[in-house]
């Protein structure tokens, strides 16, 4: 049988029981987010997976569920959908604060409008184990600067289980959020949090520093798309160029780094300023096969020298 036209499901959502699968929703609304012309980039980058998205978590699906396409909907279920999509496309919500999950280098976390939507390349260094980028010596002790859900920090914790990790945030609401996500992963033994201006009070030696800071030039702030805006302000802006985080950070670090430690700050789409405003700092920049850019890298005797 050929699936229904998109126009059919729509109004079949008003009438009786409707024999609407998810594959015919998800096909639908896929339509309707590409006419509206919605921004994607906060948990995936096309049409098709951000409607499956919302369209699996309103029927209680998960994408690997066989035979998840042909489940019919009920009509609560598409009540549901229809609640979702206008969020997403009238109020332009990001699809994971309406789910109020995020995937992050495999791991499933919580998150709402007190805290960013994990995106960050780092997932993919992390993975791959800082590799081929920071020496051989095992990763005991790792600080993380804004942690926001503790995406980065959570992950590394899993990646190197021998480690401890130190996160801070300067929003206690954020920390919450992440203390949250910290019980679901049972890191409560080697993760803690800590409320922080950056690096100010933070002590010991680290063998990897690694932050996303927030990195948007503030006048720019207002004229990202408007699935931004939903997002916690403190977790963009960084004064008028967008590096005033980065150069405090590259300021305090020096001390907290061990000798073989490795500093990994991201910049984004600010690495050419960055590079501009430090010319004295060899910052190594990785490239990233799943996307993003704008990490850069520096061990502790290179910035150490410089300074
Ligand atoms: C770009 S978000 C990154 C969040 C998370 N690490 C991630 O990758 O999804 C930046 C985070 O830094 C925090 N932040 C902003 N200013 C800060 C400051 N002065 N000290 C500590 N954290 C700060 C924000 O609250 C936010 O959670």
């Amino acid at each position: 049988m050929m699936p229904p036209a998109a126009s059919e499901i729509h109004s079949m959502q008003s009438k009786g029981p409707a024999p609407v699968s998810v594959v015919d929703s998800i096909r639908y609304w896929a339509g309707q987010l590409e006419q509206a012309g919605v921004f994607f980039g906060h948990g995936t980058d096309n049409a098709w997976d951000e409607a499956a998205t919302l369209v699996l978590h309103a029927a209680s699906l998960d994408h690997d569920t066989p035979g998840a396409g042909d489940t019919r909907l009920t009509q609560a279920q598409l009540a549901q959908i229809q609640d979702y999509f206008q969020r997403r496309i009238g109020e332009r919500e990001p699809a994971a604060y309406i789910t109020g999950e995020a995937w992050f280098a495999g791991l499933r976390l919580s998150v709402d409008r007190r805290v960013l939507i994990p995106r960050s390349p780092f997932a993919e260094l992390i993975l791959t184990d800082f590799m081929p980028w920071r020496s051989a010596a095992p990763v005991r002790r790792i600080l993380e600067i804004g942690t926001g859900s503790g995406c980065i920090a959570i992950a590394a914790a899993l990646q190197w289980p021998e480690s401890q990790v130190v996160a801070t945030d300067i929003s206690a609401a954020a920390l919450d959020v992440a203390r949250v996500n910290r019980a679901t992963h049972g890191l409560e033994g080697r993760l803690s949090f800590v409320q922080a201006d950056l690096l100010a009070g933070i002590s010991g030696h680290y063998d990897l520093i690694i932050t996303n800071p927030p990195y948007v030039p503030a006048a720019e702030v207002p004229d990202l798309p408007a699935e931004y805006l939903h997002e916690p302000g403190l977790g963009l802006a960084s004064g008028a160029d967008g590096l005033a985080s980065a150069r405090r950070i590259l300021q305090d670090a020096p001390p907290l780094l061990a000798p073989e430690g490795l500093l990994a700050l991201e910049v984004g789409v600010g690495w050419p300023a960055l590079e501009a405003a430090f010319p004295q700092l060899p910052f190594l920049w990785p490239e990233f096969d799943a996307g993003g850019e704008g990490i850069a890298l520096l061990a502790a005797a290179d910035l150490a020298a410089a300074q």
